[in-house]
């Protein structure tokens, strides 16, 4: 798990880990994109080329600090236009893409938390372990249940019990998900104490997203070695691998990054 291990948590690390974010969606977009949107797919590639000289200083850890999250900022902000926009032509059936639209949406919100955190990290703004757990799990527990659908939308239809298993999955990430909801509003704020109810579902979460990490490593295992059919672009199993990832070390540190 070479990602795993050289994957940084300091200040550097967390804007190179939302950038590196933001290139791989673009990256992945661009194979979706018809090649009658020229336009599209220019637009598309400037920001993937803008947003990978980013990550490259930020895991370099090039330059100063605030500087580097002004540029972040810039960058992921264009970004997250290109997509809402996109995203709203293809509600009004005005593009053609082969990217779902829920994707698409997928990608807008973790544009959108990337900027909550980039935000936190400028301000300094200490967040409750209570907040931080409940947080985490809303925003990421929808994300892991959506990675287990885009699974299931790139596998070939013949791989029958494979997508049996990953909608299994799915849905178990979804009644985590109405689970975390549930404690949002029952928990109320201030938060400043963490309940013993709160503790047993991070500690459930971390276990269900240590399993989720080591599954998609081992499709993206296969995928790699091209012994799975799919038409999911090489990387991205190790893509939302690192976001299970990101999740359970998160929730380990009762912070958001
Ligand atoms: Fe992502
Ligand atoms: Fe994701």
């Amino acid at each position: 798990m070479a990602y795993s291990d050289n994957y940084e948590r300091d200040a550097y690390g967390i804007i190179a880990f939302w950038l590196r974010n933001d290139y791989d969606h673009g990256r992945f977009f661009d194979r979706e994109i018809s090649h009658y949107e020229t336009e599209l797919a220019r637009a598309n590639l400037n920001n993937v080329h803008r947003l990978g000289k980013i990550w490259e200083k930020a895991a370099k850890k090039e330059g100063d600090i605030g500087t580097l999250i002004n540029e972040a900022k810039y960058a992921t902000n264009e970004f997250h236009s290109l997509l809402a926009y996109t995203m709203d032509k293809s509600l009004h059936c005005e593009v053609i893409i082969s990217t779902p639209v829920s994707l698409l949406d997928h990608m807008v919100r973790e544009a959108e938390e990337s900027q909550r955190v980039f935000k936190l990290m400028e301000s300094g703004t200490k967040i409750t372990p209570s907040d931080a757990i409940v947080h985490e799990s809303v925003f990421w527990l929808r994300q892991m249940a959506d990675h287990l659908g885009y699974i299931r939308h790139y596998l070939d239809l013949s791989n029958y019990d494979l997508n049996y298993q990953v909608t299994q999955m799915m849905e178990k990430f979804e009644r985590l998900m109405m689970q975390a909801n549930a404690l949002q509003t029952m928990i109320r704020t201030p938060r400043n104490e963490t309940l013993p109810i709160l503790t047993q579902f991070k500690n459930m979460i971390i276990k269900e997203a240590k399993s989720l990490e080591a599954f998609k490593l081992e499709l993206d295992d296969l995928v790699k070695k091209c012994a799975a059919a799919t038409t999911s672009p090489p990387d991205l199993l190790e893509h939302i691998a690192r976001e299970a990832h990101h999740l359970w070390r998160n929730l380990e540190e009762e912070i958001i990054t």
